[in-house]
């Protein structure tokens, strides 16, 4: 933390610009002013269904006559929504504001995002600790920003190798950027708190911790989100998404909690109205006291299948190790051949079998680092697992012979 300065580690044009303004950042849209400054369309859009003149029409929250003007920039009530969601005072007494926000087209814009904030072209690079989510490799690559990989301690633990970024992190010139997934995806593991701090902590490096957890509401109450931490750390970036727990994946929101400057900054850089309208009424929806509810009774359900399949997999001929940890809503698991080893030759012909003649699509993950092997598995709903396992059972039959 003392090593980490935003004006020397972001990237200099970024740091000059101003975030895009509007005439209704002046004077707003709320129903008294006749709004001609943005050349919409005051007839609307060509897709209001008979009648759907009013949000209960149209859908929860939705009002479909609102859709030709463009969103709200800002979206203070939806940053404040998820603020409310992630102050819980388990890592500190302080609390995220909106200042602390700012709003992406789903998580995989957010880490594009970072990068464009942070890392110059052909010159900076990112950290990343494989196995891992490989949009962060693609973003870089597409930012022509290198990469630095040291893998995560061997499964089950999947930990971060903390002497081993910590010595990347003094000796590798030009990292700006450490992409951290907690929990992890493919290993479903949360990272240690402690070890993340040391890497806060670095005394020499100048750059920025971003912790991805796209899966946390699925976590153990052991691992809660820490998000709040950024008001603690100013070289902290937390990442979230609406895809996983929130199961609205079609809407595309991602958010990023981290200090007021880093958020100005990435407001700053982000296409105007980047938040559509519909996707933030769903949003705002979701994170009501109802949809809070029903949320957390959809993870409760997932938990129970994925329960029920850790169960029935420990009996299944040629399933072998559950690898990494229990914080996500997939589970990671080895095949073995016929001699009881994990096996990328099994594992392909399992994963190409359950897809072409079974119809159930999981994922390989055996290329992964430390994965060998191994198939990950969405827990689905109890039919859908109920079909994984009868499938998977009579696929590992048929390979292993
Ligand atoms: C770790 C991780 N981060 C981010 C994402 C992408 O999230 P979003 O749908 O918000 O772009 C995924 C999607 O699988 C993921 O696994």
């Amino acid at each position: 933390m003392a090593a980490f300065n935003l004006q020397t580690c972001a990237r200099p044009n970024i740091l000059t610009l101003q975030p895009y303004v509007c005439a209704r950042d002046d004077y707003k849209d709320d129903g008294t002013n006749t709004l001609l400054d943005a050349n919409e369309n005051a007839y609307g859009p060509p897709i209001a269904p008979e009648g759907a003149t009013s949000a209960e029409a149209a859908g929860p929250g939705i009002d479909l006559l609102g859709l030709h003007r463009y969103p709200d920039p800002h979206q203070i009530e939806l940053k404040q929504a998820l603020c409310n969601l992630r102050n819980t005072h388990l890592h500190t007494p302080k609390l995220l504001t909106p200042q602390n926000v700012s709003l992406g087209v789903g998580s995989d814009e957010s880490i594009d995002a970072m990068l464009r904030c942070f890392c110059r072209p052909s010159i900076d690079r990112i950290l990343v600790c494989p196995p891992t989510y490989g949009m962060y490799s693609v973003s870089a690559h597409i930012n022509d920003v290198g990469l630095v990989k040291i893998p995560l301690l061997p499964a089950p633990g999947f930990q971060i190798n903390v002497p081993a970024v910590l010595d990347a992190l003094t000796n590798e010139p030009n990292i700006k950027l450490v992409y951290l997934t907690s929990p992890g995806n493919p290993t479903g593991s949360s990272l240690s708190k402690d070890d993340i701090q040391k890497l806060l902590t670095h005394p020499t490096w100048n750059g920025v911790v971003i912790i991805d957890e796209a899966y946390v509401d699925f976590a153990s109450p052991f691992s809660p989100s820490l998000a709040e931490w950024v008001t603690e750390w100013p070289n902290l970036v937390v990442m979230q998404t609406l895809s996983k727990g929130f199961g609205l994946a079609g809407i595309r929101l991602g958010a990023i909690f981290t200090s007021p400057e880093i958020a100005l900054l990435l407001n700053s850089l982000q296409a105007p109205y980047n938040i559509p309208s519909p996707t933030a009424a769903l949003a705002t929806y979701a994170l009501s006291d109802k949809g809070l509810g029903i949320m957390r009774q959809n993870v409760e359900n997932l938990l129970k299948q994925r329960e029920r399949m850790i169960k029935a997999m420990e009996k299944i001929p040629g399933v072998g190790r559950l690898r990494g940890g229990l914080d996500s809503n997939f589970l990671l698991y080895e095949m073995l051949n016929k001699e009881g080893q994990p096996d990328n030759k099994t594992a392909l012909a399992v994963y190409e079998r359950l897809a072409e003649q079974k119809g159930v699509v999981v994922r390989f993950r055996g290329k992964e680092h430390g994965c060998e092997g191994c198939l990950r598995i969405t827990v689905g709903t109890g039919e859908e697992t109920g079909k994984f396992l009868e499938a998977v059972e009579k696929t590992l039959a048929e390979v292993r012979g």
